[in-house]
C-alpha cells in the first residue's frame, strides 16, 4: 500500500541519513547492545543530566531497521525525563509486539514507520536493540 511505501520511505532516510550519529564528547553513559540473533551492535551514548537526557548518540553495525530505529529513539527521548523515556520504551514495545499502543502521550514522529515490525517476529529484536540500550543507559532494562 502507500502507507507501506512511505513508511519504507522513512525507515531508508534515517537509514541513509541517520540522526545523531557519532560521539558525545563530555560526561557520558556509553551503553554496548548486541542483538544475539545476528551479532549487529550499537553503541548508545547518553548524556543525562538533572534526571534528563539532555544529549543521546549512537554508533554501530545493524540493518536498516535497527539503525533507522536508533535515529528515531534518539531523536524521541533528547530532552525527556528518564521517566517518560522509558515511558516512551514501553509503548515501542507494544507496537513491536503488534498490541494497542498509546500513541497520544508523546509525539511518535517518524515512528509509526517502525509499526510493520510487528508483523515480522524475527526483527523485533532489531527494531528495540537501540531503546534496549537506552533503557539500561538510564537504569533500567527490560527483557523483550
Ligand atoms: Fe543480521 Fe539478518 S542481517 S540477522
Ligand atoms: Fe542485525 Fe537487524 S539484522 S540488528
Amino acid at each position: 500500500s502507500n502507507l507501506d511505501q512511505l513508511y519504507r520511505q522513512v525507515i531508508m532516510d534515517h537509514y541513509k541519513n541517520p540522526r545523531n550519529k557519532g560521539q558525545l564528547g563530555e560526561d557520558t553513559v556509553t551503553i554496548n547492545m548486541n542483538n544475539p540473533t545476528c551479532g549487529d551492535r550499537i553503541q548508545l551514548h547518553l548524556k543525562v543530566e538533572d534526571g534528563k537526557i539532555a544529549d543521546a548518540k549512537f554508533d554501530g553495525e545493524g540493518c536498516s531497521i535497527s539503525l533507522a530505529s536508533a535515529s528515531m529513539m534518539t531523536q524521541s527521548v533528547k530532552g525527556l525525563s528518564v521517566e517518560d523515556a522509558i515511558k516512551f520504551a514501553h509503548i515501542f514495545y507494544d507496537m513491536m509486539l503488534g498490541k494497542d499502543y498509546d500513541d497520544t502521550t508523546f509525539d511518535l514522529g517518524d515512528i509509526e514507520a517502525l509499526q510493520g515490525v510487528s508483523k515480522f517476529p524475527a526483527r523485533i529484536k532489531c527494531a528495540t536493540l537501540a531503546w534496549k540500550a537506552m533503557e539500561k543507559g538510564v537504569g533500567k532494562e527490560e527483557e523483550i
